[in-house]
């Protein structure tokens, strides 16, 4: 399918391609909808093995973004931006993040850039060399690091799951896997070992491992089954795609609810067969969405205490969701639906936005 027959389906408002003829950077922003206000979402630097790869990816993940944002109830839009590097492991460099930061810049706080794959602080500080919208830098550009968020709106999310099932929302004795642990990851297990969880995990990185099972007493199970452990809760929060008809088939945990992006391989049709299987499960993007709130927030210009008051609210957000599934196809389905009335809403009764630059 062409480029405006692409963005006709999934409802895109603009899709800017950029090339800068001095450091050869090549570059997509996709916009989605700025109904609800600026769209916030992550620079992603890869190597892609086609224009149409690439392409593909920021439209699917700048429509993800729009929905994040409305289900976190955030007066904020949906975005996404991708480098396209001309092979793979390139160092990044301050004269492509300043070209990326002076494309950023060009589109006047429709998008505000922040952190994806490949991208670091570093990056983010030197794009904010030459643009006021982004976030998530550390000298520069402010919000640092948002994972620690992520992690603590993924724990509220498992608490609403519990409660959704009619248990206390108590870790004691309950046993968590995590796929993944890299910044979310680890956090997540250590915010879950305080609360009393027993934890298996498994990352191909074998020191991230040692490093969980020193912390945390941590079982450690090989990557290749860490689907299939006996366990309560699965936590992905590694990769995208991981579950699919395959996995959904010899998964034994009764709840799904992981950090990482994109966990189901096509969701409309793993989340009705989760559901059909009587595993309950968070969309990602409803769980993960504490880093948003963050730069989002600090954007906006909210407090520390209604950044925690709205990550907290990720808890309330979920029940809702999983309740409204009860009468939708799945969790995801209801996720969806709540965030496309939403975005379809009178733009005028969106919540007031307090714009901090
Ligand atoms: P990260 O790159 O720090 O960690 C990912 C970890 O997964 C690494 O330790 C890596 O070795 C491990 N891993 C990769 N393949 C694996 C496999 N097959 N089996 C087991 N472990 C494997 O990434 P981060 O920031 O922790 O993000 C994790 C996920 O959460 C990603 O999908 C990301 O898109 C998503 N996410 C992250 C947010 C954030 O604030 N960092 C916000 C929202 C979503």
């Amino acid at each position: 399918m062409n480029t405006f027959g692409q963005m006709i389906e999934r409802g895109h408002e603009r899709v800017c391609f950029h090339q800068d003829a001095d450091t050869g950077l090549r570059a997509i922003i996709a916009i989605h909808s700025t109904r609800r206000g600026s769209a916030l979402g992550g620079t992603r630097r890869w190597h892609y093995a086609t224009e149409e790869e690439a392409l593909f990816d920021v439209l699917r993940l700048s429509e993800g973004m729009s929905y994040k944002a409305a289900c976190a109830n955030l007066p904020m839009g949906g975005a996404k931006s991708v480098i396209l590097l001309p092979e793979s492991g390139l160092p990044r460099t301050q004269a492509e993040a300043r070209a990326m930061g002076r494309f950023v810049d060009t589109l006047s706080g429709d998008y505000i850039a922040a952190e994806d794959v490949g991208i670091d602080p570093q990056f983010i500080d030197w794009m904010a060399l030459e643009t006021n919208h982004v976030m998530g830098g550390e000298t520069v550009a402010s919000g640092g690091d948002p994972s620690p968020f992520t992690a603590k709106g993924t724990f509220n999310g498992m608490k609403a799951c519990l409660q959704h099932l009619g248990r206390q929302a108590d870790f004691d004795g309950m046993t968590v896997a995590v796929q993944g642990l890299g910044h979310v990851g680890m956090d997540l297990c250590r915010i879950l070992h305080t609360a009393g969880a027993k934890l298996i995990v498994a990352d191909i990185n074998a020191d991230r491992v040692r490093d969980a099972v020193d912390a945390f007493g941590a079982e450690v199970s090989d990557p290749s089954s860490i689907l299939q452990a006996q366990c309560d809760m699965l936590a992905p929060c590694a990769l995208g795609a991981v579950i699919g008809p395959d996995e959904i088939r010899r998964l034994r945990a009764s709840i799904v609810c992981g950090a990482a992006n994109n966990i189901l391989v096509d969701p409309e049709r793993d989340a009705a067969a989760l559901a059909e299987r009587g595993i309950l499960y968070a969309p990602d993007f409803v769980v993960n969405a504490g880093g948003l709130i963050w730069l989002a927030g600090l954007w906006l210009g909210m407090s520390r205490e209604e950044l925690d008051r709205r990550n907290d609210g990720i808890e309330d957000t979920t029940i809702e969701i999983l309740e409204r599934a009860r009468s939708a196809a799945s969790p995801h389905h209801a996720a969806i639906e709540i965030a496309r009335q939403r975005i379809a809403e009178d733009p005028a009764s969106k919540e007031e936005t307090v714009h901090a630059g």
